[in-house]
């Protein structure tokens, strides 16, 4: 569905993105991990259309993403849930649901979408009203995943949304990304730091490490080798399956 094929991406003159190339099948999960700076949200704020390839090509299904404007990449069901949530703190719960469902406008689809991220979390409910600003860290996660899904994606982009969480609330919204995978079958590409949520998640993994990909391959695989061990999980052994 997603095809990123071999893209640069210099802030200034520095490259931030060296001939990256990814795969994402339609109605997979596909995980991109790695360290502080390797890359991670250069690239999908790139697939998103924040930011234009100097070289190299990004294709949603036939059509060519790279020099399209990122309203219009929303438009083609690509919806992005950005690093540090991004939410309007002194609007409401509901309002900020709102401003991801402008393009589908007030109808009955924006009600279902509206009904659905309700059903992910009920607390966003009972919440609607507060601002968001004064919800918690994981809720503030909610709402920029409910306002990214109210965009009714086919490719849901994010990035981090662990971070900052205590481990309960990451285990709800790793279980909330599985749903919306499994019920609604959107196809999900995943940037995280935290490796082992990252990689039980997903259906296949990319690492990335100084703006390049340095492995790929299924999650298992990655998650016995050693080099992903001693880079990223100071070589501990982890939990068998
Ligand atoms: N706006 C910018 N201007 C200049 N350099 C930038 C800018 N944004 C990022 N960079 C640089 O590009 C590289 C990749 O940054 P990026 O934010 O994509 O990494 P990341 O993997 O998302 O890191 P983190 O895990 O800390 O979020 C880093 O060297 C960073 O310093
Ligand atoms: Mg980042």
């Amino acid at each position: 569905m997603l095809r990123v094929e071999t893209i640069d991406v210099f802030y200034g003159e520095a490259r931030a993105l060296a001939q990256v190339s990814i795969q994402v099948e339609e109605g997979t999960i596909v995980s991109i991990i790695g360290a502080n700076g390797a890359g991670k949200t250069t690239l999908v704020n790139t697939i998103a259309g924040l930011l234009r390839p100097r070289r190299g090509h990004i294709w949603l299904a036939t059509q060519d993403l790279t020099r399209i404007p990122p309203h219009r990449i929303c438009a083609q069901g690509v919806a992005l849930v950005p690093e540090g949530r991004r939410l309007f703190h002194r609007m409401s719960v509901l309002d900020n649901l709102r401003m991801g469902g402008y393009a589908t406008g007030t109808g009955r689809e924006f009600h279902q979408a509206l009904e659905w991220v309700f059903e992910l979390f009920p607390i966003l409910y009972e919440r609607r009203h507060q601002r968001a600003g004064t919800l918690s860290g994981g809720q503030q996660q909610m709402v920029a995943l409910g306002r990214a899904l109210l965009a009714r994606p086919r490719l849901l982009l994010l990035d981090e949304p662990s971070l900052g969480l205590a481990p309960i609330v990451v285990t709800q919204i790793f279980q909330a990304i599985r749903r919306i995978n499994q019920e609604r079958g959107t196809t999900v590409l995943l940037v995280e730091q935290n490796v082992v949520r990252a990689l039980e998640l997903a259906t296949r993994a990319y690492v990335l490490s100084d703006g390049r990909i340095v492995q790929e391959g299924p999650p298992q695989e990655l998650l016995q080798d050693d080099r992903i061990r001693q880079a990223y999980l100071g070589g501990e052994s982890l939990p068998g399956p």
